[in-house]
Formats: structure tokens, C-alpha cells, sequence
């Protein structure tokens, strides 16, 4: 069977060096290019490659940018990067390419929220702390905009869900959702200690992205 030829946007950044190496060590992949101001590609190199699908992990101006220019070339473009709006992308359903992105690839962290969604059908109040590195640049994070997104959903009488942003050294990526009622709390926390975590997920949304019945689609938990 042919490989999945793979692009990555922002390769030379802390989660794109990441992805470089989970493509490399696939079996069913081949790295084909590395866009980065940083390495002196541009996407239009990159994309001048074939991939079958771009990788994109950079900044979220970038990231709405290069999806069009990829989905124009008929690439299937899988977004890691946060701070934009998923809806400003939704002018590209039914193009050529399709689009899947993800505010979270790790496991544990989809499964924190749809934790956190189904009890807060169940108790009165809840607030959201994330806890990111110190570089990060968006606040609040991704994960925890899109769980008290999907929490306010569920219980729309409980009204929005605070969230609370640390930037520190020493932290990667961690999410606590605290719940509260008549004489209890419920915490339900999720740690990325390492930028691995992310990588399954990511691997898995490359196999995926070609073949989505929807485009663009948001949110892991559709692939699992
Ligand atoms: N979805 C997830 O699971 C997940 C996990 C961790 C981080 N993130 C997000 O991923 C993004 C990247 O995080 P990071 O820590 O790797 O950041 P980073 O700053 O280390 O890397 C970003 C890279 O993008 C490059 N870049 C900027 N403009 C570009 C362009 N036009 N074309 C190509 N590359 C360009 C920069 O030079 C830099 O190397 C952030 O938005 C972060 O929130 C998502």
C-alpha cells in the first residue's frame, strides 16, 4: 500500500518538531516537507511536494490561511492549532479537500470533557482552570473554550462556565473542571505532561481526514 505523504505547518515549533518525528516513525506515512518562516519554507514549497495531507500547528491567523491554500491545492488539511474560530473556515464545505481539526489530540483530555459535559447536566455550578506553558500564546486554551462550550449546551440552565487561565514554566498542558452542589464538589482533571500525549491522535486524524463524511469537522471524539 502507498504511504500517506505528509506536510507539516510549523515544523520548526515545539508540537510541529513533535509531529515530524510521530510521521517518521509511521509505518504508512512518509514526511515530504517542513513549511516554517523559521526553516525557510514557505507552505507553497511545501505544498509544491504533493502531500496528501497537511499538518498544521503553527499560529491562528496562519492556520485559517493555510488551510484555504491547502484545500485549494486539494490537500487535506488536520488543525492543531487554537485561537481561532472553527467557524471561519465553514465557507470550505464541500471543497475538494477536507478539513479536520482538533483543539485536543489526547485521549485523556476528550474523555475529561465528555466527562465534564455529562455531569454538568448533574450539578448546579462548575468553573474551568487551564494550566498551560508560559509561551503559550491564546488564553483561554482551546480544550477549555470548546468544554465549557459543550458544558453550557448540556445545561444551558446552569448559564456560561467561567474559565480560569495559568501560564507558568515548568507546565505543558492541564485542565481541571471543578463542579459544585449542595455539599459536594466533583474534580475532573486531565495532564498532558509530555507533547507525545498529543500524537496518537494526531496520526490517527492523517489515516482520517481523507475519507470524513463532513467537512469541516471538529473534535477527536468524532474519529474514536
Ligand atoms: N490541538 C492540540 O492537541 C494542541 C496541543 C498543543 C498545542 N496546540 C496548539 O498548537 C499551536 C502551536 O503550538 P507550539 O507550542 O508548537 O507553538 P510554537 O510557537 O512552538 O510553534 C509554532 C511554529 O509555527 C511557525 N509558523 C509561524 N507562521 C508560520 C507559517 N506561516 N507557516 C508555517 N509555520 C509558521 C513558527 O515559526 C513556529 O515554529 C498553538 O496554537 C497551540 O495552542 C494544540
Amino acid at each position: 500500500m502507498s504511504k500517506i505523504r505528509v506536510a507539516v505547518a510549523g515544523a520548526a515549533g515545539r508540537m510541529g518538531q513533535t509531529v515530524c518525528e510521530a510521521v517518521e516513525g509511521a509505518d504508512d506515512m512518509e514526511l515530504v516537507a517542513r513549511a516554517d518562516p523559521a526553516l525557510d519554507t514557505t507552505l507553497a514549497q511545501a505544498l509544491a511536494e504533493r502531500p496528501d495531507v497537511l499538518v498544521d500547528f503553527t499560529v491562528p491567523d496562519t492556520a485559517t490561511a493555510n488551510a484555504r491554500e491547502a484545500v485549494g491545492a486539494g490537500v487535506h488539511v488536520v488543525i492543531g492549532t487554537t485561537g481561532f474560530d472553527p467557524a471561519e473556515l465553514a465557507d470550505l464545505a464541500g471543497a475538494q479537500a477536507n478539513i479536520f481539526i482538533a483543539p485536543n489530540f489526547a485521549i485523556g483530555a476528550v474523555l475529561m470533557t465528555q466527562f465534564a459535559t455529562a455531569a454538568a447536566r448533574h450539578m448546579a455550578r462548575a468553573e474551568i482552570i487551564e494550566l498551560h506553558h508560559h509561551t503559550k500564546v491564546d488564553a483561554p486554551s482551546g480544550t477549555a473554550a470548546r468544554t465549557a462550550s459543550l458544558m453550557r449546551d448540556a445545561a444551558p440552565e446552569h448559564g456560561d462556565v467561567p474559565i480560569h487561565s495559568v501560564r507558568l514554566p515548568g507546565l505543558v498542558a492541564h485542565q481541571e473542571v471543578i463542579l459544585g452542589d449542595v455539599g459536594q464538589t466533583l474534580t475532573i482533571r486531565h495532564d498532558s505532561t509530555d507533547r507525545t500525549s498529543f500524537m496518537p491522535g494526531v496520526l490517527l486524524a492523517v489515516r482520517r481526514v481523507p475519507t470524513l463524511s463532513q467537512s469541516p469537522l471538529v473534535g477527536l471524539e468524532h474519529l474514536l
